[in-house]
């Protein structure tokens, strides 16, 4: 079937979050007509490496699917790979028209992908790109700017406490997200000058197996054991991890910059602490909204202007894509996320979380 092709510009319009579509139907009118019933397929990829899938991507996602008034169901494959092959077969074979992956590694993935074109079904990788995969959008945040933010959110809160030549930790994340490479692409862009000037010490850098926060601890353990406990600063790709080197450094009586992302509630409590020196937020609303546009777009067989691209570095093509921006938050920021409606304030302002709150402007 021939996509219609939209001919005027949205690019205006991205900067508020809007994209453009439109599509011809048989007659060549341009009108929405010659579509499927969206039916969208989601699969989430697991609920430990982050709490977010689960509290901000799940519901999101749902809200944007029951505005625009499309039909989906949503699953999450529990770190599980033959369970994410399987879900997506019964998704495949149930009748999705579009299925949005979030992968666990790109093999898995990709074969999904494979999948679902071969079955004419649209699909979209949701927050992480699967290499290999020949999606037909992507859409994400600049995970590249993530990275930046908290390499300088590093740099930032070692130098506001006078730390002189610190030796700093990176807990990277799971090998097999595209993400993380991305990530440590941008927290290298600050940190390599300084370890390259020699103003900072690299210390250990070590992977997490799947983000595993578990696994993250013991890593950090080894890290603090081999370095006779010599660590100034720990670059943490995200919350999760960061909170299992927190508890190390608690055990040991230290406190040292520890960065972060996804403004969780455990992230956002941990800056207010002063435990944790930053996280990074991402506003997953617009995230799920983009990508609900995509599976309406996709479902009505239209063509959507007004986005960027992404360049697959295993296939050499270009994803269409559209990548919204982070904001990296620290302890007098924690309530813009309050007020963005990403977390509520009766649960971060817990107990000894009250006072501290108060303190940082959160009411
Ligand atoms: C996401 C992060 C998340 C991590 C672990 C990454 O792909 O972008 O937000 O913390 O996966 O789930």
């Amino acid at each position: 079937m021939r996509k219609g092709i939209c001919t005027f510009a949205a690019i205006g319009l991205l900067a508020v979050g809007g994209l453009s579509a439109c599509g011809k139907d048989s007659g060549g009118g341009n009108t929405p007509a010659a579509e499927k019933k969206a039916k969208v397929g989601v699969i989430l990829p697991d609920s430990a490496s982050s709490v977010r899938w689960e509290t901000a991507d799940r519901p999101y996602l749902e809200a944007a699917f029951k505005a625009a008034g499309v039909e989906y169901d949503i699953k999450n494959a529990q770190g599980d790979k033959t369970q994410f092959q399987t879900i997506a077969d019964q998704m495949i074979t149930g009748g999705v028209t579009v299925l949005m992956i979030v992968n666990l590694d790109s093999g898995t993935g990709a074969a999904v992908l494979q999948k679902a074109k071969a079955a004419g079904i649209g699909t979209i990788d949701y927050d992480r790109l699967t290499l290999n995969g020949g999606a037909d959008y992507y859409v994400s945040f600049d995970n590249v700017a993530v990275g930046k933010l908290q390499g300088e959110g590093l740099v930032k809160c070692l130098t506001d406490k006078g730390v002189k030549n610190p030796v700093v930790a990176e807990l990277n994340g799971s090998p097999t997200d595209n993400n993380a490479t991305l990530f440590a692409q941008g927290y290298n862009s600050v940190l390599d000058p300084k370890y390259a000037a020699g103003e900072y010490k690299k210390g250990p850098n070590k992977s997490v197996p799947d983000w595993d926060n578990t696994q993250a601890g013991t890593i950090f353990e080894q890290m603090m054991t081999d370095t006779g406990n010599k660590i100034d600063g720990v670059l943490a790709a995200n919350d999760g991890l960061g909170n299992a080197a927190i508890n190390v450094l608690k055990r040991n009586k230290m406190k040292v910059p520890v960065t972060g992302q996804d403004a969780t509630v455990q992230g956002l409590q941990n800056v207010l602490a002063g435990d944790q020196c930053m996280t990074v937020y991402k506003a997953i609303k617009q995230e799920a909204d983009g990508a609900a546009e995509l599976a309406v777009a996709l479902a009505k067989n239209q063509t959507v202007t007004g986005l960027g691209s992404v360049k697959d570095t295993e296939s050499g093509k270009d994803v269409p894509s559209k990548l919204l921006v982070p904001k990296a938050i620290y302890k007098d920021n924690v309530k813009d996320v309050v007020t963005d409606g990403f977390v509520k304030k009766e649960e971060l302002c817990k107990g000894d979380f009250a006072k501290l709150c108060t303190d940082n402007g959160i009411s």
